[in-house]
Protein backbone atom coordinates (compact mmCIF):
# COMPACT_ATOMS: atom_id res chain seq x y z
CA UNK A 1 0.00 0.00 0.00
CA UNK A 2 1.18 3.62 -0.56
CA UNK A 3 1.41 5.16 3.72
CA UNK A 4 2.14 8.36 4.34
CA UNK A 5 3.28 9.03 7.92
CA UNK A 6 3.04 12.67 9.17
CA UNK A 7 5.77 13.29 11.94
CA UNK A 8 9.20 11.67 12.17
CA UNK A 9 9.31 11.28 15.42
CA UNK A 10 9.97 7.97 17.77
CA UNK A 11 6.53 7.33 17.22
CA UNK A 12 6.37 8.26 13.27
CA UNK A 13 10.00 7.49 12.66
CA UNK A 14 9.67 3.63 13.82
CA UNK A 15 6.16 3.11 12.24
CA UNK A 16 7.49 4.46 8.86
CA UNK A 17 10.78 2.42 9.54
CA UNK A 18 8.35 -0.63 10.30
CA UNK A 19 5.76 -0.43 7.56
CA UNK A 20 8.83 0.35 4.90
CA UNK A 21 10.15 -3.35 6.31
CA UNK A 22 6.85 -5.24 5.32
CA UNK A 23 7.14 -3.88 1.78
CA UNK A 24 4.92 -0.82 2.07
CA UNK A 25 5.82 2.34 -0.09
CA UNK A 26 6.38 4.72 2.73
CA UNK A 27 6.46 8.71 2.87
CA UNK A 28 7.54 10.26 5.85
CA UNK A 29 7.37 13.72 6.49
CA UNK A 30 8.63 15.98 8.31
CA UNK A 31 8.90 19.69 8.67
CA UNK A 32 12.47 20.13 10.23
CA UNK A 33 15.19 20.09 7.16
CA UNK A 34 17.62 18.81 9.21
CA UNK A 35 15.83 15.51 10.23
CA UNK A 36 14.80 14.84 6.39
CA UNK A 37 18.29 15.31 5.84
CA UNK A 38 19.17 12.62 8.68
CA UNK A 39 16.68 10.23 7.48
CA UNK A 40 17.76 10.60 3.69
CA UNK A 41 21.23 9.43 4.36
CA UNK A 42 19.20 6.41 6.26
CA UNK A 43 19.97 7.03 9.84
CA UNK A 44 17.79 7.78 12.46
CA UNK A 45 18.53 12.00 13.73
CA UNK A 46 17.79 10.11 17.81
CA UNK A 47 19.18 7.02 19.28
CA UNK A 48 17.03 4.09 19.61
CA UNK A 49 17.64 0.44 19.52
CA UNK A 50 17.77 -1.05 15.85
CA UNK A 51 16.23 1.32 14.79
CA UNK A 52 19.43 2.43 12.76
CA UNK A 53 19.13 -0.65 10.82
CA UNK A 54 15.59 -0.58 9.85
CA UNK A 55 15.89 3.11 8.32
CA UNK A 56 18.61 1.89 6.04
CA UNK A 57 16.81 -0.87 4.99
CA UNK A 58 14.04 1.85 3.75
CA UNK A 59 16.23 4.47 1.96
CA UNK A 60 18.39 1.34 0.55
CA UNK A 61 15.37 -0.15 -1.11
CA UNK A 62 13.49 2.83 -1.47
CA UNK A 63 10.36 1.92 0.27
CA UNK A 64 10.73 4.82 2.64
CA UNK A 65 10.68 7.89 1.14
CA UNK A 66 11.51 11.09 3.48
CA UNK A 67 10.31 14.42 2.25
CA UNK A 68 9.29 17.86 3.13
CA UNK A 69 7.02 18.41 0.79
CA UNK A 70 2.76 17.55 1.96
CA UNK A 71 2.01 17.33 -1.63
CA UNK A 72 4.61 14.66 -2.34
CA UNK A 73 3.76 12.99 0.62
CA UNK A 74 0.69 12.97 0.80
CA UNK A 75 -1.04 12.70 -2.93
CA UNK A 76 -0.94 8.85 -3.43
CA UNK A 77 -1.22 7.49 0.19
CA UNK A 78 -4.07 4.84 0.66
CA UNK A 79 -3.98 5.51 4.42
CA UNK A 80 -2.40 8.62 6.48
CA UNK A 81 -0.66 7.94 9.68
CA UNK A 82 -0.58 11.05 11.82
CA UNK A 83 2.08 11.17 14.13
CA UNK A 84 2.90 14.97 15.03
CA UNK A 85 3.93 16.46 18.66
CA UNK A 86 1.99 17.37 21.07
CA UNK A 87 3.92 19.73 23.68
CA UNK A 88 1.89 21.41 26.92
CA UNK A 89 0.56 24.54 26.01
CA UNK A 90 0.95 27.87 28.04
CA UNK A 91 -1.86 26.78 30.29
CA UNK A 92 -0.78 23.29 30.84
CA UNK A 93 -2.83 21.36 28.46
CA UNK A 94 -2.03 19.80 24.97
CA UNK A 95 -0.64 22.08 22.56
CA UNK A 96 -2.72 21.12 19.47
CA UNK A 97 -1.22 23.20 16.72
CA UNK A 98 0.82 20.69 15.23
CA UNK A 99 -1.91 18.33 14.77
CA UNK A 100 -4.32 20.77 13.32
CA UNK A 101 -1.56 22.24 10.80
CA UNK A 102 -0.94 18.26 9.70
CA UNK A 103 -4.15 17.70 9.36
CA UNK A 104 -5.15 20.54 7.22
CA UNK A 105 -1.97 20.75 4.91
CA UNK A 106 -2.81 16.37 4.16
CA UNK A 107 -6.04 17.26 3.62
CA UNK A 108 -5.24 19.72 0.50
CA UNK A 109 -3.82 16.71 -1.25
CA UNK A 110 -5.30 13.55 0.31
CA UNK A 111 -6.58 11.21 -2.61
CA UNK A 112 -10.23 9.87 -2.72
CA UNK A 113 -11.16 6.86 0.14
CA UNK A 114 -7.94 7.94 2.21
CA UNK A 115 -8.13 7.21 6.24
CA UNK A 116 -6.31 9.34 8.58
CA UNK A 117 -5.08 7.17 11.71
CA UNK A 118 -4.15 9.59 14.51
CA UNK A 119 -1.61 8.09 16.64
CA UNK A 120 -0.20 11.17 18.96
CA UNK A 121 -0.93 11.81 22.43
CA UNK A 122 -4.51 13.78 21.92
CA UNK A 123 -7.17 15.02 24.38
CA UNK A 124 -10.28 13.79 24.04
CA UNK A 125 -12.23 15.72 21.27
CA UNK A 126 -9.16 16.36 19.36
CA UNK A 127 -10.68 13.76 16.53
CA UNK A 128 -14.19 15.33 16.19
CA UNK A 129 -12.10 19.09 15.76
CA UNK A 130 -9.62 17.31 12.85
CA UNK A 131 -12.74 15.81 10.99
CA UNK A 132 -14.31 19.36 10.93
CA UNK A 133 -10.86 21.18 9.65
CA UNK A 134 -10.37 18.27 6.95
CA UNK A 135 -14.10 18.90 6.05
CA UNK A 136 -13.63 22.17 5.60
CA UNK A 137 -10.25 22.49 3.89
CA UNK A 138 -11.61 20.12 1.18
CA UNK A 139 -15.48 19.84 1.59
CA UNK A 140 -16.06 16.88 -1.55
CA UNK A 141 -13.07 14.61 0.83
CA UNK A 142 -14.45 11.15 1.05
CA UNK A 143 -11.99 10.54 4.22
CA UNK A 144 -12.17 7.75 7.51
CA UNK A 145 -11.14 9.35 10.57
CA UNK A 146 -9.79 6.58 13.33
CA UNK A 147 -7.86 7.17 16.63
CA UNK A 148 -5.24 4.22 17.03
CA UNK A 149 -3.16 5.65 20.01
CA UNK A 150 0.41 4.43 19.78
CA UNK A 151 1.73 3.49 23.33
CA UNK A 152 5.67 2.45 22.71
CA UNK A 153 8.30 3.48 25.07
CA UNK A 154 11.37 5.53 24.50
CA UNK A 155 14.43 2.91 24.61
CA UNK A 156 12.30 0.05 23.13
CA UNK A 157 10.46 1.86 20.78
CA UNK A 158 11.10 -1.21 17.90
CA UNK A 159 10.15 -4.27 20.05
CA UNK A 160 7.08 -2.32 21.40
CA UNK A 161 6.07 -1.04 17.82
CA UNK A 162 6.52 -4.48 16.36
CA UNK A 163 4.64 -6.62 18.81
CA UNK A 164 2.29 -4.69 20.64
CA UNK A 165 0.19 -5.28 23.98
CA UNK A 166 -3.04 -4.12 22.66
CA UNK A 167 -4.00 -2.31 19.57
CA UNK A 168 -6.97 0.08 20.09
CA UNK A 169 -8.79 1.37 17.02
CA UNK A 170 -11.61 4.35 17.50
CA UNK A 171 -13.89 5.30 15.22
CA UNK A 172 -17.04 4.58 13.24
CA UNK A 173 -15.74 2.36 9.59
CA UNK A 174 -15.56 -1.41 11.39
CA UNK A 175 -14.58 -1.86 7.26
CA UNK A 176 -11.46 0.43 7.29
CA UNK A 177 -10.48 -1.02 11.35
CA UNK A 178 -9.86 -4.01 9.93
CA UNK A 179 -7.71 -2.78 7.16
CA UNK A 180 -5.35 -1.04 9.81
CA UNK A 181 -5.20 -4.26 12.66
CA UNK A 182 -3.87 -6.39 9.38
CA UNK A 183 -1.54 -3.86 8.85
CA UNK A 184 -0.04 -4.10 12.44
CA UNK A 185 -0.38 -7.93 12.30
CA UNK A 186 1.62 -7.96 9.34
CA UNK A 187 4.55 -6.21 11.53
CA UNK A 188 3.88 -8.56 13.64
CA UNK A 189 4.60 -11.19 12.27
CA UNK A 190 8.20 -10.18 10.91
CA UNK A 191 9.02 -9.89 15.01
CA UNK A 192 11.09 -12.75 14.79
CA UNK A 193 12.78 -12.07 10.90
CA UNK A 194 13.58 -7.98 12.56
CA UNK A 195 15.03 -9.11 15.73
CA UNK A 196 16.87 -11.71 14.04
CA UNK A 197 18.54 -9.74 11.36
CA UNK A 198 19.58 -6.70 13.96
CA UNK A 199 21.86 -8.18 16.81
CA UNK A 200 21.31 -5.62 19.23
CA UNK A 201 17.26 -5.75 19.53
CA UNK A 202 18.11 -9.76 19.17
CA UNK A 203 20.10 -9.51 22.19
CA UNK A 204 17.15 -7.29 24.05
CA UNK A 205 14.60 -9.04 23.11
CA UNK A 206 15.43 -12.20 25.02
CA UNK A 207 15.26 -10.18 28.16
CA UNK A 208 12.50 -7.88 26.78
CA UNK A 209 9.04 -9.80 27.49
CA UNK A 210 9.95 -10.90 31.28
CA UNK A 211 10.73 -7.12 31.67
CA UNK A 212 7.32 -6.20 31.41
CA UNK A 213 7.09 -5.75 27.41
CA UNK A 214 4.68 -6.82 25.33
CA UNK A 215 2.59 -10.06 25.03
CA UNK A 216 2.80 -12.08 22.70
CA UNK A 217 -0.51 -14.23 21.89
CA UNK A 218 -3.44 -14.20 19.24
CA UNK A 219 -3.58 -11.34 17.60
CA UNK A 220 -6.86 -10.83 17.65
CA UNK A 221 -7.25 -11.08 21.31
CA UNK A 222 -5.02 -8.23 21.26
CA UNK A 223 -7.78 -5.46 18.92
CA UNK A 224 -9.92 -3.03 20.66
CA UNK A 225 -12.42 -1.44 18.42
CA UNK A 226 -13.72 1.49 20.60
CA UNK A 227 -15.88 5.04 19.64
CA UNK A 228 -13.22 7.60 18.88
CA UNK A 229 -13.71 9.28 21.86
CA UNK A 230 -12.64 6.13 23.82
CA UNK A 231 -9.65 5.64 22.31
CA UNK A 232 -8.53 8.74 22.86
CA UNK A 233 -9.32 8.73 26.42
CA UNK A 234 -7.20 5.04 26.37
CA UNK A 235 -4.12 6.32 26.00
CA UNK A 236 -4.14 9.59 28.08
CA UNK A 237 -5.95 7.44 30.94
CA UNK A 238 -2.86 4.68 30.34
CA UNK A 239 0.10 7.39 30.46
CA UNK A 240 -1.36 8.88 33.76
CA UNK A 241 -2.09 5.84 35.34
CA UNK A 242 1.23 4.64 35.64
CA UNK A 243 2.40 7.67 36.28
CA UNK A 244 0.60 7.31 39.28
CA UNK A 245 1.73 4.11 40.59
CA UNK A 246 5.29 5.46 40.19
CA UNK A 247 3.87 8.53 42.32
CA UNK A 248 2.37 5.94 45.34
CA UNK A 249 5.44 4.23 44.91
CA UNK A 250 7.77 7.27 45.76
CA UNK A 251 5.76 8.95 48.19
CA UNK A 252 5.30 5.10 49.99
CA UNK A 253 9.25 5.13 49.88
CA UNK A 254 9.56 8.05 51.72
CA UNK A 255 7.96 6.20 54.92
CA UNK A 256 9.79 3.75 54.54
CA UNK A 257 12.81 6.22 55.01
CA UNK A 258 11.12 7.13 58.29
CA UNK A 259 10.51 3.70 59.67
CA UNK A 260 13.17 1.80 57.93
CA UNK A 261 11.54 -0.20 56.03
CA UNK A 262 12.66 -0.78 51.82
CA UNK A 263 10.54 0.12 49.70
CA UNK A 264 12.19 -2.81 46.99
CA UNK A 265 10.60 -5.26 49.33
CA UNK A 266 6.89 -3.43 49.93
CA UNK A 267 6.38 -3.28 46.46
CA UNK A 268 7.80 -6.38 45.68
CA UNK A 269 4.99 -7.93 48.33
CA UNK A 270 2.45 -5.46 46.74
CA UNK A 271 3.14 -6.24 42.93
CA UNK A 272 2.82 -9.99 43.84
CA UNK A 273 -0.76 -9.54 43.64
CA UNK A 274 -2.31 -9.73 39.82
CA UNK A 275 -4.51 -7.07 40.29
CA UNK A 276 -2.20 -5.01 41.13
CA UNK A 277 1.49 -6.05 39.21
CA UNK A 278 4.96 -4.84 40.37
CA UNK A 279 5.51 -2.95 36.68
CA UNK A 280 5.78 1.09 37.47
CA UNK A 281 6.35 0.62 41.19
CA UNK A 282 10.10 1.66 41.11
CA UNK A 283 10.53 4.44 43.59
CA UNK A 284 13.06 6.85 42.11
CA UNK A 285 13.35 10.31 40.93
CA UNK A 286 10.08 10.71 39.95
CA UNK A 287 9.02 9.91 36.12
CA UNK A 288 10.25 12.52 33.34
CA UNK A 289 10.33 12.57 29.48
CA UNK A 290 8.77 14.12 26.46
CA UNK A 291 5.37 11.81 27.70
CA UNK A 292 3.94 11.61 31.37
CA UNK A 293 4.70 15.08 32.74
CA UNK A 294 2.93 16.58 29.36
CA UNK A 295 0.12 14.23 29.90
CA UNK A 296 -0.45 13.94 33.23
CA UNK A 297 -0.63 18.20 32.67
CA UNK A 298 -2.93 17.54 29.90
CA UNK A 299 -5.52 15.50 31.61
CA UNK A 300 -5.73 18.08 34.54
CA UNK A 301 -6.51 20.74 32.67
CA UNK A 302 -8.91 18.88 29.96
CA UNK A 303 -10.51 17.18 33.31
CA UNK A 304 -11.24 20.64 35.14
CA UNK A 305 -12.24 22.09 31.97
CA UNK A 306 -15.21 19.96 31.72
CA UNK A 307 -16.27 20.88 35.33
CA UNK A 308 -14.54 17.24 36.80
CA UNK A 309 -12.77 17.11 39.53
CA UNK A 310 -9.00 16.88 38.98
CA UNK A 311 -7.30 16.78 42.82
CA UNK A 312 -6.27 12.92 41.99
CA UNK A 313 -3.78 13.93 38.90
CA UNK A 314 -3.13 17.15 40.33
CA UNK A 315 -1.47 16.00 43.57
CA UNK A 316 0.44 13.64 41.48
CA UNK A 317 2.33 15.93 39.67
CA UNK A 318 2.62 17.94 42.81
CA UNK A 319 4.21 15.20 44.40
CA UNK A 320 6.66 14.69 41.10
CA UNK A 321 7.62 18.22 40.83
CA UNK A 322 8.83 17.47 44.41
CA UNK A 323 10.83 14.39 44.26
CA UNK A 324 13.97 15.91 43.01
CA UNK A 325 14.00 18.20 46.14
CA UNK A 326 13.28 15.03 48.82
CA UNK A 327 16.66 13.32 47.17
CA UNK A 328 18.79 16.80 47.34
CA UNK A 329 17.35 16.45 51.15
CA UNK A 330 18.57 13.27 51.67
CA UNK A 331 21.67 13.75 50.25
CA UNK A 332 21.93 16.53 52.20
CA UNK A 333 21.53 14.69 55.20
CA UNK A 334 24.25 12.35 54.15
CA UNK A 335 26.17 14.80 55.78
CA UNK A 336 27.54 16.28 52.54
CA UNK A 337 27.94 20.02 52.92
CA UNK A 338 26.98 23.29 50.43
CA UNK A 339 29.88 23.89 48.48
CA UNK A 340 31.33 20.52 47.89
CA UNK A 341 31.93 18.51 44.46
CA UNK A 342 29.25 15.96 43.59
CA UNK A 343 29.27 13.59 41.04
CA UNK A 344 26.05 12.72 39.26
CA UNK A 345 25.91 8.92 37.30
CA UNK A 346 23.22 9.69 34.94
CA UNK A 347 21.46 12.18 32.70
CA UNK A 348 18.74 10.65 30.51
CA UNK A 349 15.37 10.52 31.79
CA UNK A 350 15.43 6.93 31.90
CA UNK A 351 17.97 4.26 30.45
CA UNK A 352 18.22 3.13 26.84
CA UNK A 353 17.51 6.89 25.41
CA UNK A 354 19.66 10.21 24.90
CA UNK A 355 16.37 12.04 25.38
CA UNK A 356 16.54 14.40 28.23
CA UNK A 357 13.10 16.37 28.18
CA UNK A 358 11.90 17.06 31.54
CA UNK A 359 14.81 14.68 33.05
CA UNK A 360 14.54 13.94 36.67
CA UNK A 361 18.59 13.73 36.66
CA UNK A 362 19.17 16.71 34.81
CA UNK A 363 16.78 18.53 37.53
CA UNK A 364 18.77 17.36 39.95
CA UNK A 365 21.87 18.47 38.46
CA UNK A 366 20.37 21.89 38.58
CA UNK A 367 18.73 22.03 41.83
CA UNK A 368 22.32 20.32 43.27
CA UNK A 369 23.77 23.75 41.33
CA UNK A 370 21.14 26.05 42.80
CA UNK A 371 21.91 24.47 46.53
CA UNK A 372 25.69 25.95 45.78
CA UNK A 373 27.29 22.25 45.05
CA UNK A 374 29.54 21.32 42.22
CA UNK A 375 28.09 19.09 40.06
CA UNK A 376 30.19 17.11 37.49
CA UNK A 377 27.79 14.72 35.56
CA UNK A 378 28.34 12.54 32.52
CA UNK A 379 26.03 10.13 30.62
CA UNK A 380 26.88 7.54 27.91
CA UNK A 381 24.62 8.75 25.40
CA UNK A 382 22.86 12.62 26.45
CA UNK A 383 25.48 14.52 27.30
CA UNK A 384 25.10 16.54 24.54
CA UNK A 385 21.11 16.85 24.54
CA UNK A 386 21.85 17.87 28.22
CA UNK A 387 24.38 20.66 27.67
CA UNK A 388 20.84 22.38 25.74
CA UNK A 389 18.08 21.35 28.03
CA UNK A 390 20.00 21.97 31.17
CA UNK A 391 22.83 24.16 30.31
CA UNK A 392 26.01 24.00 32.07
CA UNK A 393 26.67 27.07 34.58
CA UNK A 394 29.10 28.01 36.97
CA UNK A 395 28.65 25.12 39.57
CA UNK A 396 27.07 22.70 36.54
CA UNK A 397 29.93 20.54 34.35
CA UNK A 398 29.42 17.52 32.10
CA UNK A 399 32.15 15.26 31.78
CA UNK A 400 32.88 12.53 29.27
CA UNK A 401 34.50 9.95 31.84
CA UNK A 402 32.52 8.09 34.79
CA UNK A 403 36.60 8.83 36.44
CA UNK A 404 36.27 12.07 36.54
CA UNK A 405 32.83 11.91 38.07
CA UNK A 406 34.20 10.20 40.81
CA UNK A 407 37.92 12.18 41.40
CA UNK A 408 38.01 14.32 44.03
CA UNK A 409 33.68 14.30 44.69
CA UNK A 410 32.13 14.37 48.07
CA UNK A 411 29.48 11.67 46.77
CA UNK A 412 28.61 10.61 43.96
CA UNK A 413 24.84 9.92 42.90
CA UNK A 414 23.58 7.10 40.74
CA UNK A 415 20.28 9.42 38.78
CA UNK A 416 19.85 7.53 35.62
CA UNK A 417 19.87 3.42 35.76
CA UNK A 418 21.74 2.44 32.62
CA UNK A 419 22.51 -1.31 33.27
CA UNK A 420 26.19 -0.36 32.60
CA UNK A 421 26.52 1.59 35.90
CA UNK A 422 25.99 -2.01 37.52
CA UNK A 423 29.08 -3.04 36.02
CA UNK A 424 31.06 -0.44 36.86
CA UNK A 425 34.59 -1.20 39.22
CA UNK A 426 33.27 0.80 42.07
CA UNK A 427 35.94 -0.36 44.23
CA UNK A 428 38.81 1.46 41.83
CA UNK A 429 36.36 4.30 41.31
CA UNK A 430 35.74 5.11 45.35
CA UNK A 431 39.91 5.44 45.60
CA UNK A 432 39.61 8.27 43.24
CA UNK A 433 36.71 9.78 45.53
CA UNK A 434 37.77 12.30 48.27
CA UNK A 435 35.00 11.02 50.62
CA UNK A 436 33.21 8.00 49.75
CA UNK A 437 29.65 8.35 50.04
CA UNK A 438 27.32 7.66 47.44
CA UNK A 439 23.49 7.69 46.65
CA UNK A 440 21.59 5.63 44.78
CA UNK A 441 18.31 7.70 43.61
CA UNK A 442 16.99 4.86 41.41
CA UNK A 443 17.60 2.12 44.00
CA UNK A 444 19.46 0.06 41.33
CA UNK A 445 22.94 -1.50 42.95
CA UNK A 446 23.18 -3.70 45.06
CA UNK A 447 23.25 -3.02 48.56
CA UNK A 448 24.86 -5.25 50.23
CA UNK A 449 28.55 -4.81 47.61
CA UNK A 450 28.19 -0.89 47.63
CA UNK A 451 28.10 -0.59 51.65
CA UNK A 452 31.00 -2.70 51.69
CA UNK A 453 32.72 -0.01 49.81
CA UNK A 454 31.17 3.50 50.60
CA UNK A 455 28.94 5.08 53.09
CA UNK A 456 25.97 4.09 50.82
CA UNK A 457 22.34 5.29 51.00
CA UNK A 458 19.74 4.79 48.43
CA UNK A 459 15.89 5.65 48.14
CA UNK A 460 13.44 4.18 50.51
CA UNK A 461 15.87 1.87 52.08
C1 LIG B 1 5.56 6.31 28.25
C2 LIG B 1 4.64 5.07 28.30
O1 LIG B 1 5.24 4.04 29.11
C3 LIG B 1 4.36 4.53 26.89
O2 LIG B 1 3.42 3.44 26.96
C4 LIG B 1 3.75 5.66 26.04
O3 LIG B 1 3.50 5.24 24.72
C5 LIG B 1 4.74 6.82 26.02
O4 LIG B 1 4.99 7.28 27.37
C6 LIG B 1 4.13 7.92 25.19
O5 LIG B 1 3.12 8.48 25.60
O6 LIG B 1 4.61 8.17 24.08
P1 LIG B 1 8.21 6.66 27.99
O7 LIG B 1 7.94 8.11 28.25
O8 LIG B 1 9.10 6.28 26.87
O9 LIG B 1 6.82 5.87 27.74
O10 LIG B 1 8.90 6.09 29.30
P2 LIG B 1 8.53 5.10 30.49
O11 LIG B 1 9.32 3.87 30.35
O12 LIG B 1 7.09 4.95 30.66
O13 LIG B 1 9.13 5.93 31.73
C7 LIG B 1 8.64 7.24 32.05
C8 LIG B 1 9.32 7.78 33.29
O14 LIG B 1 8.90 7.06 34.44
C9 LIG B 1 10.85 7.67 33.27
O15 LIG B 1 11.40 8.86 33.80
C10 LIG B 1 11.15 6.49 34.18
O16 LIG B 1 12.40 6.55 34.79
C11 LIG B 1 10.02 6.63 35.20
N1 LIG B 1 9.69 5.38 35.89
C12 LIG B 1 9.13 4.33 35.20
C13 LIG B 1 9.89 5.28 37.26
O17 LIG B 1 10.39 6.22 37.91
N2 LIG B 1 9.52 4.12 37.90
C14 LIG B 1 8.96 3.07 37.24
O18 LIG B 1 8.63 2.06 37.91
C15 LIG B 1 8.77 3.18 35.86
Amino acid sequence: MNISVIGTGYVGLTLSALLAKVGHKVHCIDVIEDKIKTIKEGKSYFYELGLDNLVKYGIDSRNLTPTLNYEEGVKDADIIFLSVGTPSGADGGWDLTYIYDAVENAAKFMKDGVIFVQRSTVPVGTGKRAIEIIKKTNPKANFTYLSSPEFLREGSAVLDSIIQDRIVMGGDNEEKKKILFKIFEEIEKMAPQITEETPEIHEYASTYISNGGSKEGAFKDKCISTCLESAELIKVCSNTFLATKITFANNIARVCDRVGANINEVMDGVGMDRRIGRSFLYAGLGFGGGCFPKDVKGLIKSTEDLGVDAQLFKRVYELNESQVDYVVDCIKQMGVLGGSQVGVLGLSFKPGTSDVRVSPAGRLCKALSHEGFAVLATDPRAIEESKKDFPEDKNLKYVDTVEDVFKNSEIVVLATEWPEYKELDYERLSKLMKSKNFYDARNFLEKEKMNKIFKFDNLGA
